[in-house]
């Protein structure tokens, strides 16, 4: 089966990495849209013509199923979708209710990470309220960090000065998990372990998202697969150097595990 894999940028990329090691026996279109990244400061009406321009294109290519690897396009475009296109869909939206349910024992807050966009959408509003009985969660929009990660800005200075100034007004002995509500973020897991008190878990919606994927496969019959977990790497504006920069990429996400 080809499963098609979509987000604005390099940041659906981690959850692919997830599908590769999960279902290595597909074969995968992976698909950026570089014209139009970083969607989190743009409206959503913009962003829904963007995503489903993107996704139009890869219909070309014979995607049997599609994996939105963007929290913010899946808050936005993903009914619409559904409508539109007769193969499985799966969306994400952001780790909230397994953190939820990890915390109730201890008490501690959860603090989710996410694009502005994500976090101003109903769709969030309603899964916090579904979840959030006792009011435990808090959000915060990290606006810079998708261009910095889309810059390969990894520098652990940088990114240290960053995290602490957004964390400065918060008190982190009162949380007990950061959940990653983005995809761009699980590339700072590890500067983030390392900034973060050791009693906070980093949590994302990777692992989640491909469990759902493999379970809808396998209802469509799909179990071992014939492919060879080869990836067709598309972006929005053709630019071969930035196919590069995603190979790259994955292939750092795989080396690091993460
Ligand atoms: N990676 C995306 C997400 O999961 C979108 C980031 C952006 O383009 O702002 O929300």
């Amino acid at each position: 089966m080809t499963i098609g894999f979509f987000d604005s940028g390099i940041g659906g990329l981690t959850v692919l990495a997830e599908s590769l090691r999960r279902l290595p026996a597909q074969d995968y279109v992976y698909m950026a849209d570089t014209l139009h990244v970083p969607y989190g400061p743009k409206s959503q009406e913009e962003v829904r013509d963007y995503v489903l321009a993107a996704i139009e294109t890869m219909m070309g290519e014979g995607i049997e199923a599609l994996v939105i690897a963007c929290n913010t396009a899946t808050s936005i475009a993903v009914n619409e979708l559904r409508e539109r296109y007769d193969i499985p869909i799966v969306g994400m939206e952001p780790a909230v209710k397994p953190a939820v349910e990890m915390n109730r024992a201890t008490g501690k807050r959860v603090l989710v990470f996410a694009t502005q966009l994500t976090l101003g959408m109903p769709k969030y509003y309603a899964l916090v309220s579904r979840v959030d009985e006792e009011g435990i969660v808090d959000s915060l929009p990290l606006p810079e960090l998708v261009r910095y990660c889309e810059d390969l800005q990894f520098d652990r200075a940088i990114l240290g000065d960053y995290f602490r100034g957004k964390l400065a007004d918060y008190d982190l002995d009162r949380y007990g998990i950061v959940v990653l509500g983005c995809t761009h973020y699980p590339y700072y897991r590890n500067i983030l372990r390392e900034l973060l008190p050791p009693h906070i878990e980093i949590v994302d919606g990777n692992a989640g998202t491909i469990r759902r994927l493999a379970s809808l496969l396998s209802r469509y019959g799909v179990v071992g697969g014939r492919g060879s977990g080869q990836v067709k790497f598309m972006c929005t504006d053709n630019d071969p150097a930035y196919i590069d920069k995603m190979q790259t990429a994955l292939q750092w996400l795989r080396d690091n595990h993460l």
